[in-house]
């Protein structure tokens, strides 16, 4: 095992420097999701382990790693047009292997060795220890695949090495897999069963980030409102816990708090809430703790009931008013982003319109929408008929992103004459004289430089914005830093 021996903030990003100059090159790319970002820092810190450096250059790698995504069949395509790039840097570089990560590989397995000939590893979300063992079979000529799911693999004893990180905030993942079942789906076959990492090794991780200077995190998971630790295990065996295990069990309430606690000074973010499962608790700790920022990604789908049910959702249009309610009375100012899916199986004009008008009910600060792109092997690809032809999926999809884009603008207007507090994070990519970073409620902001610094808690006035970004001028630092 090769030591590190250095590991510093240089230029904000945290580079590691080993001994040796002879190691084998990675390269790593994540597609989807921030839980496949945050699961390639895990593969990266495997890897580094075994004698590995990592490169930014593909054409200089001995191994490339894709981690890829299967939620649509677009997301399937560009990991494709991927490994038809690889195999062009193959071609000048013939010991290059590669190997897949992630959904696909789950989904596809060992068919993927046959559909894509430039592949020689296969490996699933579960089964990234094996790695090691793995490239031991490729180097000696072996194709190899693995992707066992499993019961407790939460990766809570590894330190994830951060990639391409701006030394300011980080992910720390806290749940794997998801039993929710949602048919459009296909999470649950590929991420396997849900399960919760140890919170003693969550709050380490964090302790790790606070001392190396980082100011944020975001807790990650599939359904993160149900986290629930009892000493391991999957989340549908909590039922045959024993009675000591169900006193002290931890749920994702307690988990906020013990971080917020612990960590007066680091901001707190968490995804994905399902409307089904975030509870007052939750909701009261956001309140409660001013480290918990005022923010919740609360992905709904669709606004009509009939869709709903189909979708396998297991709250109505009704409930999820209630509770956009309930976190206005608790946080009056909280920002709720959105995911929606048009055109799911069945879906008729009326249920398109309870969507727009379940919109303009919430006026979601910003959000992320699709077509339905069915998924072979889900509920909804076997019971339901796809039939919404596409145009009108896209005509659909056009008028809820509209729509959202009135509300962002009208959100980010809001801002206008006032000051806010922004953690700064990175160049802005418009101008280098200016900084960009992120407030409380997960906005953008944008303002002139001038001598702060990537890290620091400023607040900016802000004088102008468009939808997605608000701009303006610092005014001072916050009290946070
Ligand atoms: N709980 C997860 C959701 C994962 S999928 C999370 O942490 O974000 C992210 C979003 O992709 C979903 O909320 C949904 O809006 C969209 N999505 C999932 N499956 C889809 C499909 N088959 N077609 C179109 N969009 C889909
Ligand atoms: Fe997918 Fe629903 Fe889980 S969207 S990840 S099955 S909460």
């Amino acid at each position: 095992m090769e030591k590190i021996i250095d590991e510093k903030l240089q230029g904000n990003a945290l580079i590691i420097e080993t001994k040796s100059e002879n190691k084998r090159k990675l390269f790593i790319e994540s597609y989807g999701c921030q839980m496949n970002f945050s699961d390639s820092e895990i593969v990266a810190s495997i890897l580094l382990n075994e004698g590995f450096n990592t490169t930014q250059n593909l054409e200089d790698a001995d191994l490339v790693l894709v981690n890829t995504c299967s939620i649509r069949d677009k997301a399937e395509q560009t990991v494709r047009k991927r490994l038809e790039k690889y195999n062009a840097v193959k071609r000048i570089n013939p010991k290059m292997k590669v190997g897949v990560l992630g959904c696909m590989a789950e989904r596809l397995k060992s068919k993927f060795l046959e559909e894509e000939k430039i592949v020689d590893l296969v490996v699933g979300p579960d089964a990234y220890k094996d790695l090691p063992n793995l490239i031991k079979e490729v180097d000696e000529g072996r194709d190899a695949v693995s992707v066992i799911l499993s019961k407790d693999e939460t990766y809570g004893d590894i330190s994830p090495v951060r990639l391409q990180s701006n030394g300011v905030s980080a992910l720390v993942s806290i749940t794997r897999g998801c039993d929710n079942m949602c048919t459009f789906c296909v999470v649950p076959f590929t991420r396997g069963r849900e399960r919760s990492r140890d919170p003693q090794s969550i709050l380490g991780e964090i302790n790790d980030l606070a001392e190396k200077g980082f100011k944020e995190i975001t807790l990650l998971g599939q359904n993160v409102d149900s986290y629930l630790w009892y000493g391991g295990g999957l989340k549908k065996d909590f039922k045959n816990a024993s009675e000591i295990e169900k006193a002290t069990a931890t749920n994702f309430a307690n988990l906020l708090r013990m971080v917020a606690e612990k960590h007066p000074k680091l901001r707190i973010r968490f995804s994905t809430s399902n409307p089904q499962d975030m509870t007052m608790d939750v909701i009261e700790m956001m309140a409660k703790y001013s480290n918990i920022c005022k923010h919740i990604h609360l992905p709904v789908q669709s606004g009509s009931n009939a869709v709903l049910e189909r979708m396998n959702r297991l709250h109505t249009r009704e409930e999820y008013f209630l509770l956009i309610d309930n976190i206005r009375k608790l946080i009056p100012d909280c920002a709720i982003s959105q995911d929606m899916i048009a055109g799911f199986c069945g879906e008729t004009e009326q249920d398109h319109q309870d969507t727009l008008s379940l919109m303009e009910y919430v006026k979601y600060d910003f959000g992320y929408m699709f077509s339905y792109s069915e998924r072979p092997g889900t509920l909804g690809a076997k019971k339901y008929e796809d039939d919404v032809p596409e145009d009108e999926k896209q005509r659909r999809l056009a008028e809820i992103v509209k729509l959202q884009r009135s509300h962002s603008l009208l959100r980010t207007q809001a801002y206008i004459g006032k000051t806010v507090e922004v953690l700064i994070e990175r160049e802005s990519k418009k101008s280098d004289q200016q900084w960009s970073g992120r407030t409380t409620y997960n906005a953008v902001a944008v303002f002139n430089k001038e001598d702060y610094n990537i890290g620091e808690f400023v607040n900016v006035e802000i004088t102008d914005c468009t939808s997605g970004t608000l701009i303006g001028f610092p005014v001072g630092y916050s009290g946070h830093n």
